[in-house]
Parts: structure tokens; sequence; C-alpha cells
């Protein structure tokens, strides 16, 4: 395929999302460089495993500054020529130096994308589902966006919602939530990406 776009994954954690992602991304013939994790005992690795996908292990230094990891992730994906990022629980912030590599003049955003397990701007942070469940809310979602300099607060893409259901404990109202995740990430993926100029 002339022009084939090459994607990246990083991921910290379970990996379900950078699965969805791997199967989609198998679907589009979309040019994949793996997934590239900081967590050396993250499950994400034998997901990989199991879907037969690299999972490059990129751990940070002792004391190392958020911008030399930054630049040291960022010469491995330069070497694997990726041209679009998608965090799937990656637990890390991004720098600005890292988001300037992927600035697509174009899009007039960087071609870095995440997801969100609130209704953002609703419950930004590490524990959207956690701290959406002890507000109360009767209604909470998950939101795709393109990652910015701040803490989950690129501009947004999509976002599909889900209600608290009487009698949810938080794990059936994560559940809930996750299931949608699988299902909003690898198409919004899909609409990013399959149309393959971008
Ligand atoms: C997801 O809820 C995602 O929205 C959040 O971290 C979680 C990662 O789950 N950013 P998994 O590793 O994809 O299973």
């Amino acid at each position: 395929m002339p022009n084939k776009k090459v994607i990246a994954i990083l991921a910290s954690g379970s990996g379900s999302n950078a699965e969805v992602l791997v199967r989609k991304a198998q679907s589009l013939e979309l040019g994949f460089a793996g997934i590239f994790c900081d967590q050396k005992n993250a499950v994400v690795f034998e997901r990989a495993k199991k879907l037969g996908v690299p999972c490059h292990l990129i751990e940070a230094l002792p004391q190392e500054k958020r911008v030399d990891y930054d630049k040291r992730l960022l010469a491995l994906l330069t070497q694997h020529k990726v041209d679009w990022v998608f965090l799937a629980g990656f637990m890390r912030l991004l720098s600005p130096h890292f988001l300037r590599a992927f600035y697509d003049q174009h899009l007039k955003k960087s071609r870095v994308v995440n997801i969100h397990p609130s209704l953002l701007p609703a419950f930004p942070g590490k524990s959207g589902y956690e701290d959406a469940f002890t507000h109360g809310v009767k209604v909470s979602g998950v939101t795709v966006h393109f990652v910015d300099e701040g803490l989950d607060s690129g501009p947004i893409i999509a976002q599909k919602s889900f209600p608290r259901l009487p009698g949810d404990d938080l794990q059936s109202f994560k559940r809930r939530g996750l299931n949608l995740e699988h299902d909003l990430y690898p198409q919004v993926m899909a609409e990013l990406l399959g149309g393959s100029e971008c």
C-alpha cells in the first residue's frame, strides 16, 4: 500500500486497549511498529506474545528527567518511522519535546491520541472510573482525545457515555466503561487512519 502509515501503541498495564488496537491495525493493514511499555511486569507483554506482535520495554532510569526519557522513547519511535502514537493506559505525561516531534501542520495537532475513562473534561487524571464512581455520577463515559501538554486536556475526538445502574459496584461500573473503550478506540483509529493519506 503506498503511503502506509505506521502506528505505535504505548502502554503501562493490562493492555486490553492495546490488544483491540493491534487487531484493528491488522485489519486496516496499517504499518505497526509495536507496543512500547515502561513497566517490565505489565500484563501487556503476555497479550503481545499471544498476538504475536513485538512489545518493547522502555523503562525510566533512576532519577531520569521526563524529557530525557521522552527523548529515548522518541529515538526508538523515529527508528521505527512511526507516524501516529496511540496511548493505551500509558501512565506517563509526555513532554512538549515529544509532542512537537509528532506535530502535524495540517491537523494543527500532534498525532498522539489517548483514551481516558471519563467524560472529559470531568475527572481527568489517573483514576477516572474511581473518581466518577465516588462522586456518584448517574452517567459516565469514555473519551478519545488528542494529547496536548496538559493532563487529559487535549481536543476531544469522540466520546461515549454509559449509565451507572442501580446495584453497580466500582467493578461492574468499570467493566461497562472498559467495554465501551474497546468499541470506541479502534473505531476512532479507523476514522483517523482508515483513509490513510492522514
Ligand atoms: C483504561 O481504562 C484507559 O482508559 C486508561 O487506563 C486504562 C488502561 O486499561 N487510560 P488497559 O491497560 O487498556 O486494559
